[in-house]
């Protein structure tokens, strides 16, 4: 009888156990079945243009207690504020443990030394670029209003925004930075922008 009894609760812990292992193994397979579908492509304005437009974010949102800061996901180096050092170039990279040669190579940050490099504008760009990717590419493929990214919404005020509304919707400002989004760079608007104080 007891042999019967002990013989009868192994198939069951057998049993429960199994169905649980199964269960598990069932969810595991399920949830980690891997989406090889390549990242849908993603689009955004030019480099080369956006040269144009980045003088005046330096301008407008670049000093070192705004975005010129490496806090800031939305990151503006240049001539007005932070200094972006490329510690890939031996040069450059010595800036981090010498002041002095920072002072000599004039790119002692808020100093306005030497100009805006291309580095500078390529890590704007990027950082400008990278805010929302997804949303950028249906802006850049006209399927979106550029309004609708926070590069836009945060300077307008439209989204809560610590700096506060820094321009109006149709200013020169806004048509310099929504021309490049658009795929055409109002160079002239850019101009008329910067000597706006
Ligand atoms: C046209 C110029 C400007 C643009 C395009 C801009 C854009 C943005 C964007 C996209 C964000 C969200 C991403 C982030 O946190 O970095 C942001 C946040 C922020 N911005 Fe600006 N900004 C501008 C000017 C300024 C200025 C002049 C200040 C300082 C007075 C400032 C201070 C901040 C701060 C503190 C945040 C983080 C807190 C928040 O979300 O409000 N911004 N801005």
């Amino acid at each position: 009888m007891m042999h019967a009894r002990a013989h009868v609760f192994t198939l069951r812990l057998a049993l429960r156990l199994g169905f649980r292992l199964g269960l598990g193994l069932g969810l595991g397979l399920t949830g980690c079945v891997v989406d090889l579908a390549p990242p849908a492509p993603l689009e955004r304005p030019t480099l080369e243009q956006f040269k144009t437009v980045s003088p005046l974010m330096e301008q407008r949102c670049g000093s070192l207690d705004c975005h010129g800061s490496l806090a800031r996901p939305f990151r503006v180096y240049g001539v007005r504020g932070l200094r972006f050092v490329d510690i890939l170039n031996p040069d450059q990279a010595l800036e981090l443990v010498d002041p002095e040669l920072v002072r000599a190579n004039g790119s002692y940050p808020g100093t306005g030394g030497k100009p805006t490099s291309e580095a500078e504008y390529t890590q704007n760009w990027r950082s400008a670029c990278a805010l929302e990717p997804e949303k950028l590419t249906q802006v850049t493929r006209g399927e979106l209003d550029p309004d609708a990214l926070l590069l836009l919404k945060k300077p307008l005020g439209v989204e809560g925004h610590k700096g506060a509304a820094v321009f109006i919707k149709g200013s020169s400002d806004y048509v310099c930075i929504t021309s490049w989004l658009d795929g055409e760079v109002s160079e002239s608007e850019c101009a008329l922008a910067l000597k706006n104080p």
